[in-house]
């Protein structure tokens, strides 16, 4: 297996923090380079704060510069703009897929097309381009139903309806009133699932899928699954209803039909494909793909890994995937992974979701990593006398590795305390089995 030596990675919150750690263990890898990084993550990568996430000409000539061999791109929206057919014209490796492929998650109706074909277990549901239609759609599932915009909606786009007329609010608003702009010019409408969420990531080279241990990701911003959707709160992996090997089993049902869907499109999916799973009574159904690792999912999962991540990321790019698994203990399809649990905890900022507050003194980082725990950085900027202070909703990701989940709970939590800024917030369940009482009201 090759390794690259020099590896860029695309993107700037914590995830991508993640992966450039992750990656800079790697032996063989000399160097690790991010665009635009973030101002936190100086010890394992050189962050170019003038190279943004969505600039391909700079992103290329950065990759020409350095000599880049891999560029591993975090972010969704610069997947759907086309950034990864532009470093495929240019030769040059990227995990992450082409816009054709990233439709999956900038189109919900396209993802319910290309699932649907693929036979995989979705609720019950259709998209529309009309009010009529939709409308339609709700009264014949009945209350309550989920209403989506169909494009990216920066994770706002999904609305819960418990009575049709909230469903008929819904409808008008994005398809009519527009308020998701272009991406709500479209909806998909389909019945609410009951059950607890879990997500299922791969790293797929076209045609090849292999699983990483599943991870659970906190939403709501308040404990006990209280308050508004956040781009998420904590995650921990593994999954106490989902543990590695039925994550392999998973990847069977839903990433590798899937993936030979698109094929048979003529369509080749490399990067991380992302499935966001309702596990219900009667098994696992598809709420959504997502063409990247999740943010926080990734903080979780990467410190698990027992293997070389950057040979395997550049397998895939290459299409090669299949060749990389015979070296790496893989004939079970899943990335091997320590027995271990590790939880991840966001720090967030006050107001967040809403209008976060910044220019807050970040005190304590360097005494929760004393105490044992990865703290990634996001929202965050060096302030006046060096030091760091809040710049964005999310701040700050503080993950723990432990025997088990209730050891990761503990020490991710003793760590993350040990850091204070004004206004902090921080659920104290992550990891904990998430309330499904909001699903059983609505079902
Ligand atoms: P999505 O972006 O499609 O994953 O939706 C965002 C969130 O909305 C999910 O994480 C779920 O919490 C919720 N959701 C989406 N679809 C459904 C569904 N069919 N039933 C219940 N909850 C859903
Ligand atoms: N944590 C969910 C996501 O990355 O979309």
């Amino acid at each position: 297996m090759r390794t690259p030596r020099r590896v860029l990675v695309v993107g700037g919150g914590a995830r991508e923090h993640a992966l450039a750690w992750r990656l800079g263990l790697d032996e063989g890898v000399e160097r690790v380079l991010a665009a635009p990084g973030n101002a936190g993550m100086a010890d394992v990568a050189a962050a170019h704060p003038e190279v943004a996430a969505g600039d391909a000409d700079a992103i290329v000539r950065l990759c020409r510069e350095a000599h880049v061999e891999l560029v591993v791109v975090g972010p969704e929206a610069p997947l759907v703009a086309g950034l990864a057919d532009r470093l495929e014209a240019e030769e040059i490796p990227v995990f992450g897929p082409s816009a054709a492929a990233a439709r999956l998650e900038g189109s919900k109706g396209f993802c319910r097309e290309v699932a649907t074909a693929a036979g995989v277990p979705m609720a019950e549901g259709a998209a529309f381009d009309d009010t009529a239609g939709a409308l339609d759609c709700a009264r014949s599932l009945g209350a309550p139903v989920v209403v989506k915009a169909d494009g990216l909606a920066a994770g706002k786009g999904v609305t819960v309806c418990a009575t049709p007329a909230e469903a008929e609010r819904a409808i008008r608003a994005a398809v009519e009133e527009r308020v998701f702009g272009e991406a709500g010019a479209r909806v998909v409408v389909e019945r609410v699932l009951a059950g607890r969420e879990a997500s299922v990531m791969a790293m797929c080279d076209g045609a090849a899928a292999l699983a990483l241990p599943a991870a659970r990701d906190h939403k709501r911003v308040g404990d006990g699954d209280t308050g508004p959707n956040t781009g998420g709160m904590g995650a921990c992996s593994p999954v106490p209803d989902l543990d590695d090997a039925a994550a392999t089993v998973i990847v069977e049902r839903f990433h590798r039909p899937v993936l030979a869907e698109l094929a048979r499109r003529g369509i080749a999916f490399r990067g991380a494909l992302y499935a966001g799973l309702m596990l219900t009574a009667e098994g696992a159904y598809l709420l959504e793909f997502n063409v990247r690792f999740g943010d926080p999912e990734a903080q979780a999962v990467l410190p698990r890994l027992d293997a070389p991540l950057a040979a395997l990321l550049l397998a895939a790019a290459e299409g090669r995937l299949a060749d990389a698994a015979d070296h790496v203990r893989l004939a079970d399809g899943l990335v091997p992974a320590r027995r271990q649990a590790a939880v991840a905890l966001v720090l967030a900022a006050a107001g967040y979701p809403g209008t976060p507050l910044a220019g807050d003194e970040i005190r304590g980082i360097e005494d929760a990593r004393a105490a044992g725990a990865l703290v990634f950085h996001a929202g965050t900027r060096v302030g006046p006398g060096g030091r760091f202070v809040t710049a964005g909703g999310r701040v700050l990701s503080v993950v723990a590795t432990g025997p088990d989940l209730a050891a990761a709970r503990a020490a991710a939590y003793h760590a993350a305390d040990r850091i204070d800024f004004a206004g902090r917030q921080l659920r104290r369940d992550i990891g904990l089995a998430p309330t499904t009482a909001l699903a059983e009201s609505r079902a």
